[in-house]
C-alpha cells in the first residue's frame, strides 16, 4: 500500500510558475521562442507556464522513453516521437517536469543541439540532483527535491497520480 505525503503545495507551485514566467518573459520577450515539452510529465507545467508567460510562444512536444513500469529507470533512452517544428535558428526552450539521473534531458539537448537552434535552454520544474549520472545545465529551475519518488503535477507512477495538484512523496506503508 502507498501513502501520499504532500511535499510542495499547489500554492507554492503556482507562485513558482509565476516567478519563472516573469524571468522567462524578460529573457524571451521579443524572441518568439519555441517551447518543447517532454511528454508526458511536462504537460501540466507547460500549460500553466504558457498562460502565465503572456508573450507569443510556439509549443511542441517530444516523447522519449526512460522509465518503464515502476520506479526504476532503464538505461536506454530512445526517441519515440520527434519534434515536428523546424528548430534551425529558433530560440528553443526545453520544458521538463523533473531532472533525475539526467539522461532524458541530456539526450534531447544533444539531439536538438545538432539541429542548429539560435539558442537552446532548459527549464525544469523539479530537480533531483542527488541522482545525477550525467551533467545537465539547468537554466531555469522551480524546486530542488530530495531523493524520493515524487508524483503529482504531471508526474506519475505507472500512469497514476498525474492529476494531483500538489507534488507528493509516495511512502511505502506496511
Ligand atoms: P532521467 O533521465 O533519470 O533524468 O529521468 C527523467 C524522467 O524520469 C522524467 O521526465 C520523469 O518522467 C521520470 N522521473 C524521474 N524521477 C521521477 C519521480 O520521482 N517521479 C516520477 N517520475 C520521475
Amino acid at each position: 500500500m502507498n501513502k501520499l505525503k504532500v511535499l510542495i503545495t499547489r500554492e507554492e507551485i503556482e507562485r513558482k510558475v509565476a516567478e519563472l514566467a516573469d524571468e522567462l518573459r524578460r529573457d524571451y520577450q521579443d524572441k518568439h521562442p519555441l517551447l518543447i515539452g517532454i511528454l508526458k510529465g511536462s504537460f501540466v507545467f507547460m500549460s500553466d507556464l504558457i498562460r502565465k508567460l503572456n508573450i507569443p510562444v510556439e509549443i511542441d512536444f517530444v516523447k522519449l522513453s526512460s522509465y518503464g513500469a515502476g520506479k526504476e529507470p532503464s538505461d536506454k533512452i530512445k526517441q519515440v516521437q520527434g519534434v515536428k517544428t523546424s528548430i534551425k535558428d529558433r530560440h528553443v526552450l526545453v520544458i521538463e517536469d523533473i531532472v533525475d539521473r539526467g539522461r532524458t534531458v541530456r539526450f534531447l539537448l544533444d539531439y536538438l543541439g545538432r539541429r542548429k537552434p539560435a539558442s537552446l535552454k532548459l527549464c525544469t520544474m523539479f530537480d533531483k540532483p542527488s541522482r545525477r549520472v550525467t551533467e545537465v545545465p539547468i537554466d531555469y529551475l522551480g524546486f530542488t527535491v530530495p531523493d524520493a519518488f515524487v508524483v503529482g503535477y504531471g508526474l506519475d507512477l505507472n500512469e497514476e497520480f498525474r492529476y494531483l495538484p500538489d507534488l507528493c512523496v509516495l511512502e511505502d506503508q506496511e
